[in-house]
């Protein structure tokens, strides 16, 4: 019997349909594989160091016990636990960070292009607020033991608006969620974005776009 194009397409669509999707980082293939971040090989991620080198402390991190410093512009100190400081997640396919913020504190709009975010506010009330591709912009106050999620890759932030510090913890399903900040990326590149892209797509003039690079130090 002849097979006719249709009955080859149809099980081939179907196999499409049901393939699993991943929509985070790969499966390990093996227990662990902590990073070796000095190796000059280039692979998705990192290549493991040898077992034989591999010590208890790989499986441990310690950066999240300090309060972090808040001075700063945005009021802000982000730690991260992500493979390049904790190289025991390698392959893993999750981190966390420890977001600090002093009163009025922000941690301006951003997305992370690899992980969705689940976080746990632990001290204080932060307004956390993202856009989804529609342009919607949903937003709540959250505060002590409430949780908040970020569909990967929309953008979003948090502000403190409690009268003192605001501790909260996140995670994500990457080992290295990255994080592309909206100003800085648009308004402090290297080499930078040309001045008429940003006049035209935010309808201002030269001068303005001069003013908002010149707070980035470009
Ligand atoms: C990478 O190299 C630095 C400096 O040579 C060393 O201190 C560090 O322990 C090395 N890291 C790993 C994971 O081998
Ligand atoms: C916090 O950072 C600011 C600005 O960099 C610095 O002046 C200040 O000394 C730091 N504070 C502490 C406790 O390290």
């Amino acid at each position: 019997m002849a097979t006719s194009p249709s009955s080859v397409f149809y099980p081939v669509l179907f196999l499409f349909l049901v393939a699993p999707c991943y929509a985070a980082d790969p499966d390990p293939l093996q227990d662990f594989c902590v990073a070796d971040l000095n190796s000059s090989a280039s692979v998705n991620g990192f290549p493991c160091k040898p077992s034989s080198e591999v010590t208890s402390s790989d499986f441990f991190f310690d950066g999240f016990t300090k309060e972090g410093n808040v001075s700063n512009v945005f009021g802000l100190r982000v730690t991260s636990a992500n493979v390049l400081s904790f190289p025991g997640l390698n392959t893993l396919g999750m981190s966390m960070n420890r977001v600090e913020f002093a009163p009025g504190g922000l941690n301006s709009p951003h997305s992370h292009p690899r992980a969705t975010e689940l976080g746990v506010v632990v001290q204080g009330k932060l307004l956390v607020g993202l856009v989804t591709t529609s342009n919607v912009f949903y937003s709540k106050e959250v505060g002590p033991g409430e949780l908040f999620v970020i569909p990967r890759g929309l953008v979003h932030f948090q502000r403190n608006i409690g009268e003192g510090k605001a501790l909260s913890f996140t995670a994500f399903n990457s080992q290295l969620p990255g994080a592309v900040f909206t100003a800085p990326t648009l308004f402090a590149a290297t080499p930078t974005v040309p001045n008429e892209v940003l006049t035209q797509a935010f309808q201002v003039d030269e001068n303005v776009v001069n003013q908002i690079k010149s707070k980035f130090g470009t």
